[in-house]
């Protein structure tokens, strides 16, 4: 098999079918799935060779596999990285990240709003590693980032567009706060891909992914990506080289497979939720729409600036009659799934205030923007009308 140059002059699609396939010695035009744990060594000073080689490909699974070094050159050139580090899943991957670079008593900065599973580690770790971390609850007021940065700080998250409010934070005006205070940066990039929004061509130093949602694409595989440099992508190997959140290869091989359709998949889930978002905006049932998409989104021009060809296939509404109505709608869809999990081929909803969020406390829950009526919708391929027909029959059901 040929070697594939990769060329960063490559488009997005271009580069997610081609950039990456070195580990095929085979003639496949598809890599064999590598599903083993271990390598044969052809002499014992090999053995000794891998044991100090960075992520050596035929060693042993937890140092690291062919399939995984396929889809990590596939990330790191989507992600403009020098490296990427495959995980088991998305929080693998954060858990990863707080590892290598935080140690007792250090001082994070992380919005209010992010996805659940991170703010209830990054809770964990106050009360078992003395970890401090300010909450921003407006990303969009830098003064507030501003305020958390004047302590001296470790690592600053965001997370652009957020799980479940796809609150906008300037990726822009953070690096520059970032720097100036010598702040290690991650973004977590799961809700825009890296088709959407690059964090490292903004000067963020590591872009993280759950690559279950869009990487993977298809709701058949759990798994995480951290993209950056090569120092801090090495620093985050050798924690997990340690812990072990090692992907499984079949689940590489599907990640890499699902990637290869990357760009098709988002772009049509984003236009679709574009146009949803403006056909639910005018709906009499509707109360309010949240989608960067939208002029009406307090971060649609930042949005508009860091996000190219799209603003995401995830946007939420709320649904005039509360708790009972958004419960009601849910359960009414027919075809769209109601299913936690988004960047798959199929539709799914949530309706946070009775399924993910039902014991969280009423006052966080308004902090998270979280209200009764609030549905979060994960737009899949599917055609829009057969989207739209399945809509309007469960806000019937709701009247
Ligand atoms: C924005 C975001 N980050 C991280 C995660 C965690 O990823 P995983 O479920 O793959 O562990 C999720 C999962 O929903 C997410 O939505």
């Amino acid at each position: 098999m040929k070697k594939k140059p990769v060329t960063t002059t490559w488009g997005p699609t271009t580069k997610a079918v081609h950039a990456g396939m070195h580990e095929n010695t085979s003639r496949s035009v598809t890599t064999p799935i590598y599903q083993t744990s271990t390598f044969e060594l052809q002499e014992n000073r090999e053995g000794a060779e891998f044991a100090n080689t960075i992520e050596p490909s035929t060693f042993y699974t937890r140092w690291g596999n062919p399939n995984f070094a396929e889809v990590e050159s596939v990330i790191a050139a989507l992600e403009g990285a020098e490296r990427a580090l495959v995980t088991s899943s998305g929080m693998a991957a954060t858990a990863t990240l707080f590892e290598t670079f935080l140690q007792t008593g250090d001082h994070v900065i992380a919005p209010a709003a992010s996805y659940l599973g991170t703010e209830l580690l990054l809770k964990h770790l106050i009360e078992t590693k003395n970890i401090k971390v300010t909450f921003i609850h407006n990303t969009l007021d830098m003064d507030e980032w501003e305020r958390a940065a004047s302590v001296p700080t470790k690592l600053l998250w965001i997370e652009t567009p957020s799980n479940p409010t796809l609150a906008i934070t300037d990726i822009g005006k953070i690096v520059q706060l970032a720097q100036r205070h010598h702040i290690k940066t991650v973004a977590d990039n799961t809700f825009a891909s890296p088709i959407h929004t690059r964090p490292l061509e903004w000067g963020i130093d590591l872009s993280m992914s759950s690559a279950t949602k869009y990487l993977g694409g298809h709701s058949d595989v759990t798994a995480g990506a951290i993209a950056g440099s090569d120092a801090d992508i090495t620093a985050c190997w050798k924690v997990a080289r340690l812990t072990g959140p090692t992907m499984d290869p079949i689940g590489a091989w599907l990640l890499h497979r699902g990637i290869k359709t990357l760009a098709l998949r988002v772009l049509r889930s984003s236009a679709s939720a574009m146009a949803l978002a403006l056909w639910l905006n005018e709906h009499p049932q509707v109360e309010r729409v949240d989608y960067p998409g939208l002029a009406s989104h307090p971060g649609h021009e930042i949005a508009k600036r860091q996000m190219q060809d799209g603003f995401g296939g995830v946007l939420s509404f709320q649904i005039k009659g509360g708790l009972e109505a958004g419960a009601r709608f849910c359960e009414s869809l027919q075809m769209v799934y109601r299913a936690v999990s988004l960047g798959g081929v199929e539709s799914l909803i949530q309706h946070p205030a009775s399924m993910t969020h039902i014991f969280v406390d009423e006052a966080v829950k308004k902090t998270l923007g979280i209200t009764p009526g609030l549905l979060r919708f994960a737009t899949g391929i599917e055609d829009i009308q057969d989207i739209q027909s399945d809509f309007e029959q469960a806000f019937r059901a709701v009247l």
